[in-house]
């Protein structure tokens, strides 16, 4: 059976596993992601895929990256939240390995793995996923292909308006949707709400030192699951903007799934209670139609990976 790798560079670190064509994982490695050191990330992505070849038949490797990918899947030509601009990845990770190369935008990847193997994979046709993170990636599924676009962009869903004139996103442009339903969103959220009623956020606080400016991501969700109203609040709050943008997508797209994935969905139904009551709320007036029911991603971190080495096999 032939094998590929899949890597997932993600902000914080850089996945890379071995994977059968059922997508079973038989081998993984993972480093830190070299923060904004792009020279640095592409050894370290050299550095994976080489350990993992070492002594296998590798065809073809994979990389799921962060960022918006250039058509022919060769160039990162943008990233919000990384350093990359124009980065050469899959020339300069071939040449060093010595086997062929993709890149694939994280969203579409993950979206991808879910279809394939997860959460999405009773829909035969179509899904749309989301996925929450530092920022908010996408992917879409249409006629049971991953939807790329004209020049490789489709589905940048993060940049998504969702509020005119608001917050400024590090795409360049106010109110995308990436700034009001990321964990970094759910950061700011709590932080306020811990500034504005520090009685409401005791258990949040207790957990970052009493430091407003120390709650983390996992610091949220680990309060609010302990019932911190604060902590809730900022899951409701980012819920309501995902509720809205995936009602949105459902009056673009109707797919048959939908799919949200990223560390937060961890929380349950303290996230998808209220990204659902404000999708349903938002889609009343379609009455008794079928809507596509909202999923959590069934395969955590691996999502990146699995996909990124699938799409790899059927380049
Ligand atoms: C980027 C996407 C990426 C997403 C999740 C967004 O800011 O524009 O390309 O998929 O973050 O990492
Ligand atoms: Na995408
Ligand atoms: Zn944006």
């Amino acid at each position: 059976m032939t094998l590929t790798i899949g890597v997932d560079v993600g902000g914080t670190k850089v996945a890379a596993g071995v994977v059968d064509a059922d997508g079973e994982v038989l081998a993984r490695t993972r480093r830190d992601t070299p923060a904004d050191d792009v020279a640095k990330t592409r050894d370290v992505i050299v550095e994976v895929v080489s350990e993992l070849a070492a002594g296998r038949e590798i065809e073809a490797v994979g990389i799921g990256a962060a960022g918006w990918i250039n058509a022919d899947r060769s160039v990162v030509l943008f990233a919000p939240n990384i350093a990359w601009r124009d980065e050469p990845i899959r020339d300069y990770v071939s040449s060093a390995v010595n086997l062929p190369v993709i890149v694939e935008n994280d969203g579409n990847v993950a979206a991808w793995a879910e279809f394939r193997h997860g959460a999405g994979r009773h829909a035969d046709e179509s899904m749309v996923m989301l996925t929450i993170g530092t920022g908010v990636g996408g992917g879409i599924i249409l006629g049971g292909e991953l939807l790329r676009g004209a020049h490789g962009i489709a589905a940048e869903l993060g940049h998504f308006l969702s509020v005119p004139e608001g917050h400024l996103c590090g795409c360049g442009r106010l109110g995308c949707i990436e700034q009001y339903a990321s964990g970094n969103a759910l950061v700011r959220f709590a932080r306020a709400g811990a500034r504005q009623a520090p009685v409401r956020a005791a258990r949040l606080l207790e957990l970052a030192g009493g430091e407003v400016e120390a709650i983390t991501g996992p610091m949220v969700t680990s309060a609010a699951r302990d019932g911190d109203p604060i902590s809730g609040e900022a899951f409701a709050q980012i819920g309501h903007w995902l509720g809205l943008g995936l009602a949105d997508l459902v009056q673009i797209l109707d797919p048959q799934v939908l799919v949200v994935g990223g560390g937060v969905v961890e929380a349950g139904d303290l996230l998808m209670g209220p990204t659902r009551r404000t999708f349903t709320e938002a889609l009343a007036q379609r009455g008794r139609l079928p809507v596509a029911e909202i999923r959590s991603a069934e395969m955590g971190n691996t999502a990146g990976m699995i996909g990124a080495a699938d799409l790899a096999r059927r380049r």
